[in-house]
């Protein structure tokens, strides 16, 4: 070409979560059948939306009014649902205008980061979700900044790591916080936000609070939103409809602006946002439609508070199968639906195995593995070679941890044991083999 095309920041790009399924799809091709333990979607895992909920969206597609353009920010009345959904929390008060919809959060997070001056930079959790930690890392041409969660310490962030690398690095602007998290399924204590809160308030940074799974809590715990504990530092929580309902292929999710009035370089961010979504022309409209009627519904908060006591049988269950292998740190979940399960350092090898049957496959595996890669994702290789479960590896979420992510999700109870009870004696296998 003339000149380069490509920025340096595309490099950044990457997203295991997906990539892992090119691996597993050739394993299939070669006929074994895949538990797909890869990616968060429960529709995929079996799960089946309520007869009502449909009602409400066929009803809406029935009327012509619902296949027209609407407002790019948002249908008025659905953002002024939500405002007050947000105000109930007693927090930071917001208005209509302080909500702007996205073609799912995975759009609001690419903008989020988009329109940030490339030397200024959002700090994140690590493991690190990739949606967040490529866009910020694509729009800075430059690796991702992070701080650590803790896995010895029930996965809650190491603050002091925080404190110090928002303090020694100028060029930190905002902290990202995932809450509930993916890929740990941690929940955020509400002394832990109350200390986020008070660094950024103490270096002048706004916070960024990823909160699509913040309904998703269960055996007993609680999330608190930004909007209850940011006061009056300014602040971004990202909502959506994928997980919570779920309809992942709505492509629907929304941010809400805290304390735009507060700083005018923040102020003048969010208004940057609305105009890129401006001159997209409109948002996903049915799904807004549907917003009001279904989070609004006596019937929602039983179905939600159901679902999240079902995910949290399973955490139980997994916790149960994985407790007994003394070479992993696990730690129980207490919301969204993953799990990340951390081989102890000096446990993985570069020469373990897993016995593969079939000739073919171990064929695959062996030269996937042939060449230097991290020792997870062998281990993960080898795993979905004997015994067909996809999972991710985690030093593919920005992580120096050696382990994998599962998910929560798996409907049929007798499937999920069978399941993780493979992993686990294909972990027992692969770490005694050598
Ligand atoms: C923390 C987090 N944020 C955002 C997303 C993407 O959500 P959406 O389907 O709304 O793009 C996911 C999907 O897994 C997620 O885990």
């Amino acid at each position: 070409m003339r000149q380069h095309l490509l920025s340096e920041g595309a490099n950044e790009l990457s997203y295991e979560i997906r990539e892992i399924v090119k691996k597993a799809e050739q394993i299939k091709n070669l006929g074994k059948e895949i538990q797909w333990e890869n990616i968060g979607d429960p529709i995929q895992k079996n799960h089946l939306i309520p007869d009502w909920m449909k009602q409400i969206i066929a009803d809406l597609a029935m009327q012509n009014d619902t296949y027209s353009y609407c407002p790019s920010k948002g249908i008025l009345e659905t953002r002024q649902f939500l405002a007050e959904l947000t105000n109930l929390r007693k927090g930071t008060q917001i208005t209509p205008d302080d909500i702007c919809f996205f073609n799912g959060l995975g759009d609001a997070i690419a903008k989020v980061y988009q329109y940030i001056t490339p030397t200024s930079r959002i700090i994140g959790p690590s493991p690190a979700y990739s949606t967040h930690s490529s866009a910020e890392a694509a729009h800075a041409s430059h690796e991702p900044l992070t701080y650590t969660l803790d896995p010895n310490n029930k996965w809650y962030p190491d603050l002091n790591d925080l404190y110090n690398k928002v303090k020694y690095n100028p060029n930190v602007v905002g902290i990202l916080i995932i809450n509930p998290d993916n890929p740990t399924g941690m929940v955020y204590p509400l002394e832990t936000l109350k200390r986020i809160v008070a660094i950024a308030k103490e270096f002048n940074l706004f916070l960024i609070c990823d909160e699509i799974y913040i309904n998703i809590t269960y055996n007993g715990a609680r999330a608190y939103a930004l909007s209850e504990v940011i006061e009056d530092v300014p602040g971004i929580a990202m909502k959506g409809i994928s997980k919570e309902l779920p309809w992942p292929g709505a492509r629907c999710g929304w941010m809400e602006y805290y304390n735009r009035g507060k700083d005018a370089d923040f102020n003048r961010l969010c208004q940057a946002i609305d105009n890129a979504k401006m001159i997209e022309v409109c948002s996903t409209k049915l799904p807004q439609l549907a917003i009001p009627k279904i989070l609004g519904d006596s019937r929602f908060q039983a179905y939600r508070e159901e679902t999240n006591r079902k995910i949290g049988k399973r955490s139980k269950l997994i916790s149960d199968i994985f407790k007994t292998v003394p070479q992993l740190t696990f730690n129980e979940t207490f919301g969204a639906f993953y799990n990340t399960i951390i081989f102890r350092e000096g446990t993985l090898k570069s020469n373990q195995k897993i016995d593969i049957q079939d000739s073919k496959i171990r064929a695959l595996v062996e030269a996937w593995t042939a060449h230097e890669m991290p020792n997870d994702k062998r281990f993960v290789y080898y795993l979905l070679g004997a015994k067909g479960i996809c999972v991710v590896p985690i030093s593919s979420f920005c992580s120096e941890l050696q382990g994998f992510r599962v998910t929560l999700l798996e409907e049929n109870e007798e499937t999920l044991v069978k399941t993780f009870t493979a992993i686990r004696d294909g972990i027992v296998e692969y770490l005694s083999s050598h």
